[in-house]
């Protein structure tokens, strides 16, 4: 599973890049394809974070953190796609995907599983 969710958050996240940029290059309809395709690995990045959450044996507030900021960061990546598409302010969006990306990498990389550890 562990596997699963580094494929997924690598991926979601350059699709997220590419979504971004399409949007910049004024490509209305690839843009929302990748969004979608995107919206579906938001799924995978969950479902695959929460099986690896409940499958460790101490569940530590570290781990939690961990959890909420990777909800976090998700939910920061629509918002930002959601509003341009709609032609509103993202900067304040974008200080806090920083945040949540740097804090989800230090923890994510910290915890005892993913590649740093094989
Ligand atoms: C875009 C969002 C997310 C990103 C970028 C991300 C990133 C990471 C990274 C870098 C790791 C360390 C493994 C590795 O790649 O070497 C990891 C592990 C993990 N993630 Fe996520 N994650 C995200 C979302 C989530 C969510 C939503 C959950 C759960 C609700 C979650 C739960 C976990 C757990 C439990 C681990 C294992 C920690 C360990 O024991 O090492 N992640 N994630």
């Amino acid at each position: 599973m562990i596997h699963l969710h580094i494929t997924s958050w690598i991926l979601g996240l350059v699709l997220f890049f590419a979504a971004y940029y399409l949007h910049n290059s004024g490509s209305a309809k690839p843009f929302k394809i990748v969004h979608m395709i995107l919206r579906v690995f938001y799924i995978l990045i969950i479902i695959s974070g929460v099986t690896v959450l409940l499958s460790v044996s101490v569940l530590n507030a570290e781990y939690i953190i961990k959890g909420l900021s990777g909800l976090w960061l998700i939910a920061l990546m629509e918002m930002i796609l959601v509003r341009l598409k709609k032609g509103k302010n993202v900067r304040g969006f974008w200080i806090q995907l920083i945040i949540a990306l740097v804090l989800v990498l230090l923890l994510g990389w910290r915890l005892p599983l993913g590649v740093l550890h094989m």
